[in-house]
Order: structure tokens, then sequence, then C-alpha cells
């Protein structure tokens, strides 16, 4: 099947990326909804489909480059190109200080985190470069804890600077190439990645909603909204930007 503008969007099975599939689907792009999740994640392009729009479920683990890899090629072998990428597959596993974290935990984010978005932006870059009609735009998800230090996640907050340096810095390599490489900076939005520390009495909703200055959280559809614009034509001029998403945060 061939479309005008196909977008693709890891861990889309929930949260974040449950919406913002939906949000570029209701922009035009169709979409291929990822993650682990199959039931979810069918549920997800299932949801599209019923709102007269294009979706697909095909799932992928980001922790391997294969996985990654057959997931882009996928993708073209599913609607013919892709115009959009969003990285979203991201975990939070820290639950205190820094000295207290295990090794492991860390290794597992550097994983998902870092190795997942670097195989990613490296196989969607691929296929931007070699279809007819090159470029494309990449979103990846950053956050405020990848633009300052976090307490309590250290760890997290590491693997986060690395996608923003990811991001500049490739959007500086394929300027030219008509590929536009951007990512949004959420502060602290309502989905399941908080469940842990939260679970692990680490934060506490109430706290976590007055770090930011509305004193709330915000709702994954209005990081869905600003991947969106990111994507559309109206982004043209818009590359090596991390756009803070995060109720006055950064302002502080
Ligand atoms: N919520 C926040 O406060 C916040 C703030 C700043 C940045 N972010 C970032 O936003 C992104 C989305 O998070 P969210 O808040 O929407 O959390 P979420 O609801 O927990 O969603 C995370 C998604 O990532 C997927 N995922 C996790 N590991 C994966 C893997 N190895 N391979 C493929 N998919 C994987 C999950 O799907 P499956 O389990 O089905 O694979 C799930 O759909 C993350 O990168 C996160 O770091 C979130």
């Amino acid at each position: 099947m061939n479309v005008s503008s196909v977008a693709l969007v890891t861990g889309a099975t929930t949260g974040i990326g449950k919406e913002t599939g939906l949000a570029l689907a209701r922009a035009g792009h169709a979409v291929i909804v990822s993650g682990r999740r199959e039931e979810a994640g069918e549920a997800v392009a299932r949801q599209i489909r019923d709102n007269g729009g294009l979706a697909a479920f095909i799932a992928a683990d980001v922790d391997t480059e294969e996985g990654v890899a057959a997931l882009v090629a996928a993708t073209v072998e599913h609607f013919g190109r892709l115009d959009v990428a969003v990285n979203n597959a991201g975990i939070a596993l820290d639950t205190g200080r820094l000295a207290d974290e295990p090794t492991s935990r860390f290794q597992q984010m550097l994983t998902t985190n870092v190795l997942g978005v670097f195989w990613g932006m490296k196989y969607q870059i691929r296929q931007m470069l070699a279809q007819d009609n090159p470029g494309g735009a990449i979103i990846n998800l950053a956050s405020i804890a990848g633009l300052g230090g976090m307490r309590y996640a250290a760890n997290y907050s590491a693997t986060k600077h690395a996608v923003a340096g990811l991001t500049r810095s490739a959007a500086l390599e394929y300027a030219t190439d008509d590929i536009r490489i951007n990512g949004v900076a959420p502060a602290a939005i309502k989905t399941d990645i908080l469940s842990t520390a939260i679970a692990a009495g680490t934060w506490d909703e109430a706290t976590i909603a007055a770090l930011q200055p509305v004193n709330r959280m915000g709702r994954p559809t209005e990081v869905a909204d600003a991947i969106t614009w990111l994507a559309s034509p109206q982004a043209s001029f818009v590359t090596g930007t991390i756009l803070n998403v995060d109720g006055g945060y950064k302002a502080q």
C-alpha cells in the first residue's frame, strides 16, 4: 500500500506514544503503531482505523538493533515509505539517590532510552535518504530531566541528556538533506512511566504536580500535539530544537 505520508511511533501502546499515534492520524498521516504489547498496540491501531485513519500495529522491541532495523523495514513494506518517525519508547527505573541505584537498572535504561533512539534514527535516516522524494521529520522524546539535573533520577536524566545530544548533532548532520530532527522535553506527564517511582515512595502525585508552575501534571495529548506540530510543514524551519512541553518547569 502506498500513501502520501507515513509516520512510525515507537512505544505507542500507551501514554504519550498512543496519543501521538492518534494525533498524527488525525493530521492525515498513515501510522505504524509499535511496541511490545500486541493486544494494546492492536487496540490503538484499531481506534485509528475506527476514526477513519490508516494504521497498523507492528510489534517491536527497541532493545536490539535487529529489532529496530526490522521495524523500519516492516513499516516501509506495509505503507511504502517513511516520512515521520517518533522515537518515543522509553523507561524510567530510578527510585532513589545515585549511590543506591543498581547498575543493571542504568544499563537497561541506556539500552532502551539511548541505544533504542540511536538505532531508530540510524535506520529511519537511511530510509529517508534512500526513498523517492527524500526527506522527513524525526522527533525524539527527551525530557526536562535531559536538560538539567533531577533528584532521584540521575540515571534516567543521563539517558535523556544523551537523547538531546543525539538529536541536536544529527540535526546538524542532516540539515541539508531535508531531514528535520527535533525533540520534545516534557515535564511530568500523567502516564504509567511514573508508577515505578510512585510505587517505591520516591514521589507522590501531589508533589509531582507541584513541580510544574501550573501545579498539575501534563496530559499525554499535550505532548502529542507538540510532536504533531514538529512533524508538520508548519515547522519546516525548525530543526535541532528541543521543545519544552512543561507547564513552565524550565522557566523557573
Ligand atoms: N510521562 C512523563 O512524565 C515523561 C516526561 C518526559 C519524558 N517522557 C518520555 O516519554 C516517552 C513515553 O513515556 P510515557 O510517559 O508515555 O510512558 P509509558 O506510558 O510507560 O509508555 C512507554 C512506552 O514505551 C514502550 N516501551 C518501553 N520499553 C520498550 C522497548 N524495549 N521496546 C519497545 N517499546 C518499549 C512501552 O510499550 P510496550 O511495553 O508495549 O513495549 C510504552 O508504550 C518516554 O521516552 C519517556 O521517557 C515521559
